[in-house]
């Protein structure tokens, strides 16, 4: 045997045993998942990869689609506990009214961990969340603009993300704390356009008419790529060119924007990684084996990329991942 193939066969060795090791870790558990909707590409994206997540682990994935409304996620999470699951995954579509169903989770002792959103209420809860730092993906776009402008004059619209959902409010405080101080730049117009790419087109032509045709919009700063995609189709409508008569700044990091950051139709991403499910499990993992309590906030990173970063690249990688 070549020490090649004996070091292959070594690698596939240990990639079952650790394969073997996650299936061991939540095999035959049953795990509700009650997720907002496919309001975008990286919400679609999360969840592909937290049913490909329970799959590699042996999970029994109870999902349940909310369709935007948080009546219907309360509604799955009564479900779950009706039914008895080991634990309960969560994207909150907004931040407050969890306490009451939060609480039933508790007393049946099933552990609850939030993904990509937070909510207000008691940290006790719930077992842990995993998320990102959301002020800090606002910070990180609006310091690329503040970089980017230098000292010209720079107006922005914004198009904030689901009214009282964590990610819009987060976003918006970050990226106004990276501009305050800057007094060339500031935010003329902002209006929700709730993480879709309609709305997101629908209201950015309610600002290019509202500005002169647009001539007097330098930025777009969107809540989300999917927002941002849908503002660029109304920047080339009315006749500008995005990426450089109006800028387009995002959060995500989703294929499709790489598609127009290579195009040169838009200028700037935030990475959020759609693997919330990884961590969550392995927190879970844990616990459900010996009670280990994980942190209380699981942080994912938040990654700034523009066309410097390989566009093309990013989207090949991304699309791999079946994303
Ligand atoms: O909560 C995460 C946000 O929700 C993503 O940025 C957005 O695309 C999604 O719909």
């Amino acid at each position: 045997m070549t020490i090649i193939t004996k070091l292959a066969l070594a690698a596939g060795l240990a990639t079952a045993l650790s394969t073997a090791a996650f299936a061991q870790d939540l095999s035959g558990k049953v795990v509700g998942f009650s997720q907002i909707g496919s309001e975008s590409g990286w919400r679609a994206a999360e969840t592909s990869v937290t049913k490909q997540q329970a799959e590699e682990r042996g999970v029994d994935l109870k999902f349940a689609d909310a369709q935007q409304k948080q009546e219907n996620q309360i509604k799955a999470i009564r479900g779950f506990i009706a039914q008895g699951v080991d634990a309960i995954l969560v994207a909150p579509v907004v931040a407050t009214g969890w306490d009451e169903v939060l609480t039933e989770a508790k007393e049946a002792e099933i552990p609850v961990v939030l993904l990509d959103r937070g909510v207000d209420a008691s940290e006790d809860l719930y077992l842990t969340s995993v998320a990102s730092d959301q002020v800090k993906e606002g910070r990180v776009a609006g310091q690329w603009l503040v970089d980017t402008v230098g000292t010209e004059e720079c107006k922005i619209v914004e198009l904030q993300g689901t009214v009282g959902s964590t990610p819009a409010i987060n976003r918006k405080q970050g990226f106004e704390e990276a501009i305050a101080g800057h007094d060339n730049l500031s935010i003329i117009r902002s209006q929700t356009g709730d993480f879709t790419r309609s709305k997101g087109k629908e209201v950015m032509e309610g600002f290019i008419k509202a500005e002169n045709g647009g001539a007097d919009i330098c930025a777009v700063y969107a809540h989300n790529d999917d927002m941002a995609v849908g503002a660029i189709q109304a920047i080339k409508d009315a006749g500008l060119k995005p990426g450089t008569d109006i800028l387009v700044v995002s959060i995500d990091a989703v294929p499709d924007i790489f598609t127009a950051i290579a195009a040169g139709e838009a200028n700037a991403t935030v990475e959020l990684t759609p693997n919330m499910a990884g961590p969550a499990f392995d927190a879970l993992a844990a616990y459900l084996a010996d009670g280990t309590e994980p942190e209380k906030f699981i942080i994912t990173e938040s990654k700034l990329y523009t066309s410097a970063d390989d566009p093309q690249g990013e989207y090949d990688r991304r699309k791999g991942l079946g994303y």
